[in-house]
């Protein structure tokens, strides 16, 4: 195949901005949601490399030699769309994607699905972005793949492209082997990951969980995040993700947004304070559980209406899903009980939107809010707790945060809870709503320092040049696996488990 011509290209499910067709059908650009274009837009732009992705729309020639959409530049990133059909946005990206993979990474919070035809799907798809990014990439190229749609095509790309040096990042957890096995191509996926040199996760338990799924089902050995196969070494360990803190910093500190503050706070009825949350209208992000536990301050007298107000703003994710739709009904009936029971004419006492925002917004929000709750039931990172902390340069604020949570490993001044424990909930959103202006202001200034040295651009390029340390030279470094190593890793580990078990029991 011959090569292209981008010496850098990073490789997702989507483009960072989704085509939308106006029923007139004129065509515009919005920007993606999720955190994996709020953390790759800056590293991208800063890159001047291509970005090979998904359109967000449906191509209804089939897919495979579609051309919705021609390759296109925008903010200085080479845009090279993938064209997807509607039967593969169905199965590959609602189905295997968002129905067997995000539940199974999830810790199972809703039940995974299997089929075969999700599978082969995946499998086609995979192999498109894979035949894709080749003919983008430069004889040497550093390719980065990038999350959990996606698994499939480092190996694809390394078969057509072994000259390339391959990353891969997992944007989600990694499950534990005991989940992950009950994915019945288990082996496929491990294999499509190994095609990388590097890959990536969130935690360190992230990158173990996957060097454990590869002793136990390929029978890899492992030694300090490192194994051997092919001839290749392949390196698996953390890299906490992060956000563009400087620039939400700034942005925080504009005189637009200190006056849009004063504006909402007043319009939320000022001195009242405000509760916030912020997410993907996501079953993995715990919104129930927060609704449940504001309801039952409001119902026990704990917290007076008239003094405080939750907003909720939930972005519409993945809205065709079934699971995502009884999710909105459920979050949407609750917030209509509480303020039912609870709000008065003109005052809500939970204020709910379900639409994006932009940017500006987002900070005057982050800014005018007292208490922000993530409660996520399990999340690779939450970077919307760092844009909490890095837009509060005066040292207010208080930030509960889920255990469950990448971001947990490191803003541990947060007032850190378990999700499922309501009635703890409820203590630390009393805890937070009366903490004195010190102690926000001591939490505050650590969790800052943290997520402002801690940026996204020093992820980018902690990854990178571990990726390009591992290759030096060009060629991935062969080692072969003493004999029987393979065999005897396999018999180490399942003997760990048979300790661990037997400890389990004891
Ligand atoms: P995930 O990747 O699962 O969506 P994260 O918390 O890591 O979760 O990232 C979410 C990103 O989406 C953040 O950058 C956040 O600002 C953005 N976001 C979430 N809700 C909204 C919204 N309603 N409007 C605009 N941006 C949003
Ligand atoms: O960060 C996790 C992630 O799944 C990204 O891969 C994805 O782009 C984002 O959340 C939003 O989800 P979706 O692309 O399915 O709308």
């Amino acid at each position: 195949m011959r090569a292209g011509e981008y010496d850098f290209v990073v490789v997702a499910n989507r483009l960072p901005v989704d085509r939308v067709v106006a029923p007139d059908g004129s065509v515009s650009w919005r920007t993606s949601p999720g955190g994996l274009v709020t953390a790759m837009e800056p590293v991208m732009r800063a890159a001047d490399g291509a970005w090979v992705g998904w359109s967000g729309d449906t191509d209804e020639t089939g897919g495979e030699g579609g051309d919705t959409a021609a390759p296109f530049d925008e903010g200085g990133v080479h845009l090279v769309p993938v064209p997807l059909s509607s039967a593969e946005v169905e199965e590959y990206y609602e189905g295997f994607s968002n129905g067997t993979l995000w539940p199974l990474y999830h810790d199972v919070i809703a039940a995974p699905e299997f089929h075969r035809d999700w599978w082969d799907a995946y499998v086609a798809v995979n192999r498109r972005f894979a035949q894709a990014t080749a003919a983008q990439a430069a004889e040497g190229a550093t390719v980065w793949v990038q999350d959990y749609q996606l698994q499939l095509v480092p190996a694809m790309l390394r078969e057509r492209r072994p000259d390339l040096r391959i990353g891969f990042f997992n944007h989600i957890p990694f499950p534990p082997y005991e989940l992950f096995a009950q994915l019945p191509w288990r082996g496929q996926v491990l294999d499509g990951l190994l095609g990388a040199d590097l890959v990536g996760f969130q935690r360190m338990s992230d990158a173990n969980n996957f060097l454990r799924a590869c002793r136990r089902a390929r029978g890899l050995a492992s030694r300090r995040q490192e194994l051997v196969t092919g001839g290749r070494r392949v390196r698996a360990t953390a890299f906490p993700i992060s956000i563009d803190s400087g620039s939400f910093d700034a942005l925080a500190r504009t005189e637009r947004t200190e006056g849009r503050v004063a504006e909402v706070r007043f319009e939320l009825g000022a001195p009242r304070k405000v509760l916030l949350g912020v997410d993907r209208l996501d079953y993995t992000k715990g919104i129930t559980h927060r609704l449940k536990a504001y309801g039952e301050l409001l119902a026990d007298g704990a917290v007076d209406p008239e003094d405080t107000v939750l907003v909720q703003v939930a972005t519409p994710s993945r809205e065709r899903v079934a699971s995502y739709r009884a999710l909105r009904d459920e979050i949407e009936l609750t917030v209509g009980r509480i303020n039912g029971d609870h709000g008065t004419i003109g005052r809500p006492a939970v204020q709910y939107l379900h639409h994006s925002q932009p940017r500006e917004e987002m900070a005057a929000l982050y800014r005018a809010a007292d208490v922000m709750l993530v409660t996520a039931l399990r999340d690779g990172m939450n970077l919307v707790a760092k844009e909490y902390v890095a837009s509060r340069h005066d040292e207010r604020g208080v930030l509960v945060l889920s255990e469950f949570t990448g971001a947990a490993d490191e803003l541990t001044q947060a007032l850190l809870v378990n999700p499922h424990d309501i009635n703890r909930l409820k203590e630390l959103i009393l805890q937070a709503l009366a903490m004195g202006e010190k102690e926000q202001a001591r939490r505050m200034r650590a969790l800052r320092r943290r997520v402002l040295e801690h940026d996204v651009t020093r992820w980018a390029s902690e990854f990178l040049r571990s990726l390009e340390q591992l290759t030096d030279g060009g060629s991935p470094v062969a080692v072969e696996p003493a004999a029987g190593a393979e065999r005897t890793a396999l018999a180490a580990d399942r003997a760990a488990d048979a300790v661990g078990a037997a400890e389990l029991v004891r």
